[in-house]
């Protein structure tokens, strides 16, 4: 269960999950009469959407399916316009609810449309990815990009429920997959000791092939209940909330000043998550040891370790001083003290974020 301030929802994890999905709905109160829209995007539709839709359809829910083009560039108003277009010229109704099928973009802009559609309607997500199953899915952040940066127009809108069946990740390509543990040790290092363990004995077969499904659905429990644990505290992100973003200052500079491009965030995270450990180094925070050992978990989740070598922190200073989390001028900052353990801070001088880079 997730505390949200419209109450608490409900999340699942397990493989197998998402052929339930209509049993659900109808526990959660819907009739099979109702219609349902079914929002994802063209790459997983090709892949996963029919099971879905066909398992709702077979159960007498009648289906509007509508595909976002593919890739964060769609993550736009006008995007989520073309959807609240079709969505209202089927004279969408109030108690007809939205699932958004498919990754964090998917979920970020169905959520979006859940929330403003009828100025709301019900909402559950089904997490493809491992940013969704983890991260995007739980905790009611909802958006879409502008062009003066990412993530700058949306709402927080609770769901009415998660589904997340790990199983969807055998589809994922590996790099994506392994990008995603980038998020998965974070997860660990800001505080899950069992995690933390788990992925000492782990690690390897999470980031090799074939799929480890067993693996895999243990890794994204953990991570989701973290999640919803962290939320259920903090909603509104004034406290222990924060802490999910360790290595996301310096993984939001380096993936900006890349133009998004060559890079995936959960492995600008994983070299946020250095910068991080660098400065807390400099900080009297932590010691030189804990650099090393974010290095070693995150070459042994074929994750890099070394910064891109034509980004300087010149590079990064712009996307440093524009993070949506600096009030005044200054980041928070989340540094590691030991495995498991973060601090936050902003008692520091602005030059020290330069030692960050090696
Ligand atoms: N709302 C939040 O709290 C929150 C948190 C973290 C990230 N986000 C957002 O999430 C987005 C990133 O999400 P993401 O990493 O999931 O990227 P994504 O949604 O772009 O998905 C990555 C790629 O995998 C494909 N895909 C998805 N599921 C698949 C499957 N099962 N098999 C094969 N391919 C599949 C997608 O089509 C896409 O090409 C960003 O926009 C970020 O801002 C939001
Ligand atoms: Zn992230």
């Amino acid at each position: 269960m997730v505390a949200s301030r419209s109450g608490p929802y409900p999340i699942r994890v397990g493989s197998g999950i998402r052929e339930r999905i209509p049993d659900w709905l109808v526990e959660m109160g819907f009739p099979v009469t109702r219609k349902v829209a079914l929002i994802s995007n063209t790459t997983v539709r090709a892949i996963h959407g029919k099971t879905v839709s066909d398992s709702l359809e077979a159960r007498g829910f009648p289906v509007r399916p509508f595909d976002f083009p593919d890739g964060e560039s769609f993550k736009t108003l006008d995007s989520v316009r073309e959807c609240l277009d079709l969505l209202l010229a089927s004279k969408w109704e109030r108690q007809n609810p939205v699932l958004a099928l498919g990754g964090g973009v998917v979920g970020d802009m169905g959520g979006f449309v859940a929330s403003i559609l009828l100025r709301g309607v019900p909402l559950f997500h089904i997490p493809t990815t491992v940013v969704g199953q983890v991260d995007s899915s739980i905790g009611g952040k909802t958006g879409v990009d502008h062009r003066e940066g990412k993530n700058l127009i949306g709402s927080f809108y609770p769901p009415r429920s998660v589904w997340i069946d790990p199983s969807f990740l055998e589809t994922l390509p590996l790099r994506e997959r392994r990008s995603g543990l980038g998020e998965v040790i974070k997860y660990a290092l800001i505080g899950d000791q069992k995690l933390l363990r788990f992925l000492d004995d782990n690690l390897e077969s999470l980031s090799g092939e074939p799929f480890d499904r067993d693996a895999w659905e243990e890794t994204i429990f953990l991570c989701a209940s973290d999640k919803a644990r962290i939320v259920s505290e903090d909603e509104r992100e004034s406290g222990v909330r924060m802490n999910l973003n360790f290595g996301h200052t310096f993984g939001h500079a380096l993936e900006g000043a890349m133009g998004y491009d060559g890079i995936l965030h959960g492995e600008a995270v994983g070299l946020g998550m250095i910068a991080a450990a660098r400065i807390a180094k400099s900080l009297g925070i932590t010691g030189s040891e804990t650099e090393g050992m974010i290095r070693r978990y995150l070459k042994r989740a074929h994750l890099p370790d070394r910064w891109p070598e034509q980004i300087t922190f010149a590079d990064l200073e712009p996307f440093l001083k524009n993070d949506k989390k600096a009030s005044s001028g200054l980041v928070t900052l989340i540094l590691p003290v030991r495995p498991g353990e973060v601090v936050r801070t902003r008692d520091y001088e602005p030059s020290v974020l330069g030692s960050g880079l090696d």
